[in-house]
């Protein structure tokens, strides 16, 4: 028999093994977060087969996720393999995949946030570390003064400034703020005077903040306190860039804690790609490690 698996791409019904192999590894995604992912990029998630030791029938051991945020960048996300498979290869071949699919597309950029174990795997492949990444938590407890007191005037509403997420974050990715401002229970809040935007969205720990776009701290802060304020004493989780450290002291200001920490590393996608335009400074919040 043929045991050297082929890559096929992920659908629906593969949830529940993706979710368990992440869960094995402490990763908290959900099933609606898993349909967003294979909904955002229905050809660009893939994964690989294989038996366990000593059985015949196979089963989805390993996986990888290439989202494209138009021309400018593609991410890379939900590279996994099931403990029970590791060491043979099979995160490399799905990475090398990912990569292809990204560049047959002219990707100019190709980026994603690293764990301990991925990154040896991602500098092979000629990833280079660009950042450190924080995931934060702050769990319930009162509001502390504010850093930057503001009569900034907050709407809820839609109306992301595009300009304003697309110079932060460097690309075009408003299908996926659509999509994240859409889920059930989400709120999203604008700056009346056009400096700044943020989602808060359910998740498994209790809401996500982010992305959060902002002009500067204040209206960076603001926002953060409607954030706190409609988080109701659920667990605030906040991915935020190490180097706006901006973000960071509002972050330690507010009693959020450092949970875990990332490598964003980055891969020219084409040759001599444009640079890259992304400014950290204005990134208060990034979406999240799946989608940058
Ligand atoms: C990171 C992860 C996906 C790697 O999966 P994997 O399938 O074991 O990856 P590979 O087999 O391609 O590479 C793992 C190692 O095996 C080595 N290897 C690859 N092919 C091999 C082979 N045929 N024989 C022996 N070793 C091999 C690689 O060189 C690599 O070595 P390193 O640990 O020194 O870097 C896996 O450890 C995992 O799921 N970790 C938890 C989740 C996580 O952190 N994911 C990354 C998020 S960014």
């Amino acid at each position: 028999m043929n045991l050297l698996p082929s890559i096929r791409t992920l659908h629906s019904g593969d949830i529940p093994r993706i979710l368990a192999i992440a869960h094995s590894v402490g990763w908290t995604q959900t099933s609606p977060d898993l349909e967003r992912m294979l909904c955002y990029a229905p050809d660009g998630c893939f994964g690989l087969e294989l038996p366990p030791e000593g059985e015949s029938e196979r089963g989805l051991v390993s996986t990888a996720m290439a989202f494209s945020h138009g021309p400018e960048l593609g991410w890379i996300a939900m590279v996994l393999t099931d403990p029970a498979f590791r060491g043979q290869g099979l995160a490399s071949r799905l990475m090398a995949h990912a990569i292809q699919h990204l560049r047959e597309r002219g990707t100019h950029w190709i980026k994603l946030d690293a764990s301990d174990l991925g990154r040896p795997i991602y500098e092979r492949m000629g990833f280079a570390a660009e950042n450190l990444m924080e995931r934060r938590l702050r769990n319930a407890a009162p509001l502390p003064p504010p850093l930057f007191p503001s009569a900034l005037r907050i709407e809820e509403s839609d109306a992301i400034p595009p300009e304003l997420d697309h110079r932060g974050f460097g690309a075009d990715r408003g299908r996926l703020l659509r999509m994240l401002a859409g889920i059930e229970g989400a709120r999203t809040a604008v700056l009346a005077d056009g400096g700044g935007y943020a989602i808060l969205r359910p998740n498994s720990r209790g809401v996500q903040l982010g992305p959060m776009v902002c002009q500067n701290a204040a209206a960076a802060e603001t926002l953060l306190r409607w954030a706190i304020e409609l988080s109701d004493g659920r667990t605030v989780q906040w991915d935020l860039i190490r180097e706006n450290e901006s973000a960071r002291a509002l972050a330690d200001a507010h009693g959020f804690e450092t949970h875990r920490l990332l490598h964003r590393m980055t891969l020219a996608g084409v040759d001599a790609p444009p640079p890259f335009a992304g400014v950290a400074d204005l990134v208060y919040a990034i979406a999240g490690f799946d989608f940058g």
